[in-house]
């Protein structure tokens, strides 16, 4: 067995104690820093068919990485078991990612179980998924047949040389805009595009993907380049500023700010002001959104993150496997959400001359490709 395998099961899974006063969900949660939980986003895959540059550098995530066995994946039954227990706790949206989502075998089994899901006062989950878009032309029909509500995509530019370069698998642009359109044809909208900006390598593309999409259905975001995990070599440097993303377009075609559409929502949103489409800034960086996080991440194994920069996750397939109780289970979770106080983002806003390769422990953070985004 390789020694990555050992590093993920030992380094990163302590327990998951169970109180010893179990409780019933009450579907209200708050944090140590009082903020409720309401977001559950699960990793469904920790294998990719592209090797971003920020996310699965290939001298990383080559032929001999260790990907996790099979038998380490949870089972659709387990992951559906777990997202009722949280829904019961408050969670409203799920959000299943990967890696590359679209790779799990029936994923749209998956969703059809999460579907049938619903909140305390009966209503049913925003239930969406962030895609690469490479399968998505295929899967679209049978992914909202399941009952999925939306897609998110990814695409870091529009000419083909310098997508090629960012996915770094030679995939075209134009076989993503395919699955986009296909997305759109059956109606798993809105639907959002996620650009990731790394300077000097596809700040290019700002200006044509906002042309491109703009008075157009999509929703494109941009997100800051961050420091996420072990493997993409991160430097401040490579960081274009949101602010600098709004000067740039805004230049050519003016944005006005738009108010939040819920507490706690990743994106600053700007509109254009010829009223023509949205926009959205993810500022991880610049503008940490610790105060408002009210996301939890389930790794394809089942450890549960508090935080995205976590070194460390909690291990709940341990306890389902153990044979315990959804009241035992739920309790852990209440437990583990109460004594949450991450702020990782504001914390190296804080003190970002200084940053170091890791996390808070000194140990290894977990990888994007590991929990998703
Ligand atoms: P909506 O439900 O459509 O509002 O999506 P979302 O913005 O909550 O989720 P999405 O997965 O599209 O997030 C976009 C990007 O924001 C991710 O790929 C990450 O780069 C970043 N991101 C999401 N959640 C967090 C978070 O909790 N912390 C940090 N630092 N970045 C995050
Ligand atoms: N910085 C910002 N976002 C990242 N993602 C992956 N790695 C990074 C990073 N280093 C996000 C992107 C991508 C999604 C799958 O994960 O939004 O679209
Ligand atoms: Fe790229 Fe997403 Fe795959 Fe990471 S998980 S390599 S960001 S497509
Ligand atoms: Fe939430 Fe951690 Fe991201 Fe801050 S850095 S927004 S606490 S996941």
């Amino acid at each position: 067995m390789s020694e990555k395998i050992i590093m993920l099961a030992d380094a990163r899974a302590p327990s998951l104690p169970v109180p010893d006063a179990l409780e019933a969900p009450t579907g209200l949660l708050s944090d140590a820093l009082a903020r409720p939980l309401h977001d559950l986003r699960i990793s469904v895959t920790d294998r990719c068919n592209f090797r971003c540059v920020y996310c699965m550098p290939k001298e990383v995530f080559d032929k001999d990485y260790a990907y996790l066995p099979h038998a380490s994946l949870l089972s659709f039954e387990e992951i559906t078991r777990v997202a009722a227990l949280f829904v019961a706790h408050g969670v409203e949206k799920l959000r299943l990612t990967g890696g590359e989502p679209l790779l799990r075998k029936n994923i749209e089994g998956l969703i059809a179980q999460l579907r049938a899901l619903r909140t305390p006062s009966g209503r049913p989950l925003d239930l969406t998924l962030t895609t690469n878009g490479s399968l998505l032309a295929r899967k679209a029909q049978a992914l909202k047949d399941a009952g999925l509500d939306r897609v998110t995509v990814s695409l870091d530019a529009l000419d083909d040389a310098v997508f090629r370069r960012m996915n770094d698998v030679d995939f075209a642009v134009s076989d993503v805009l395919d699955g986009m359109a296909a997305a759109h044809a059956v109606g798993l909208g809105p639907i959002k595009v996620n650009m990731v900006v790394k300077g000097g390598m596809n700040d290019d593309q700002i200006l044509p993907m906002a042309r491109h999409f703009k008075d157009t259905p999509y929703i494109l975001r941009f997100i800051e380049y961050m420091d996420v995990g072990a493997s993409n070599g991160w430097n401040m440097d490579e960081v274009v500023p949101s602010g600098e993303v709004v000067r740039r377009i805004s230049a050519e075609m003016p944005l006005v700010p738009v108010s939040a559409n819920y507490a706690g929502e990743t994106a600053a949103r700007w509109r254009y002001q010829d009223g023509q489409g949205e926009i959205g800034l993810i500022s991880s960086v610049t503008q940490a959104f610790c105060q408002d996080c009210s996301r939890i991440r389930l790794s394809t194994e089942g450890k549960l993150y508090t935080c995205l920069f976590a070194t460390r996750g909690h291990d709940l397939r341990a306890l389902m496997r153990e044979g315990r109780s959804d009241a035992e289970l739920s309790s852990a979770i209440a437990q583990l959400w109460r004594k949450r106080a991450d702020r990782y983002s504001e914390t190296r806003t804080i003190k970002t001359a200084g940053l170091e390769r890791s996390g808070a422990t000194g140990q290894k953070r977990i990888e994007m490709s590991y929990i998703g985004g």
